[in-house]
């Protein structure tokens, strides 16, 4: 059973989950309109890994005793300035999701919940290689710069770099 703690926080969880496949949705539509087809099927997958990422927490949850809670999102910008602009947010949105992940591995510790700690390790792991994906893509993107020709074959390039590996690695 879970203590209404530990439910509260993973229902915000639930919430940083859902919003980053709001705002990874929304991002791939830009991408998309803009003409980018590799970097919008890329934040396509994105958005889907991070939906699946909220649901293992809802199941979770409710297997465990308690309730996940749905929750109502805002609407994420629809425009972007510029893919370098776009995939540092998608950097520093990671980094922020796994100083929380941390922070509920943390709150775990504390009441002596080891189940759930047990199931955060999964998120602990997913984090570093989806951290670890964004640093990779904007170093590419800075080492291109402005140049044109550069921004074409990234976007090629993106298409076939592995979307994070998310629900793929789940039964492994
Ligand atoms: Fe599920 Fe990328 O946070």
């Amino acid at each position: 059973m879970l203590s209404p703690k530990i439910e509260t926080a993973l229902n915000q969880q639930v919430v940083l989950e859902a919003e980053s496949s709001q705002i990874y949705l929304a991002m791939a539509s830009w991408a998309e309109v803009e003409g980018y087809e590799g970097i919008s099927n890329f934040l396509f997958k994105h958005s889907d890994e991070e939906r699946m990422h909220m649901l293992k927490l809802v199941k979770f949850i409710n297997e465990r005793g308690g309730h996940g809670i749905i929750p109502k999102l805002a609407q994420p910008p629809a425009k972007y300035k510029g893919i370098k602009p776009l995939f540092q947010m998608v950097l520093d949105h990671e980094i922020h999701v796994s100083s929380e992940i941390n922070k509920l591995v943390d709150i775990c510790l504390k009441e002596k919940d080891y189940t759930t700690h047990n199931f955060l390790q999964w998120y602990v792991s997913e984090q570093i290689e989806e951290e670890a994906l964004a640093r990779k893509i904007m170093d590419k993107l800075k080492l291109i710069g402005d140049d044109k020709a550069g921004h074409y074959l990234f976007d090629r390039d993106l298409s076939s770099i592995a979307a994070p590996a998310g629900g793929g690695k789940e039964g492994k």
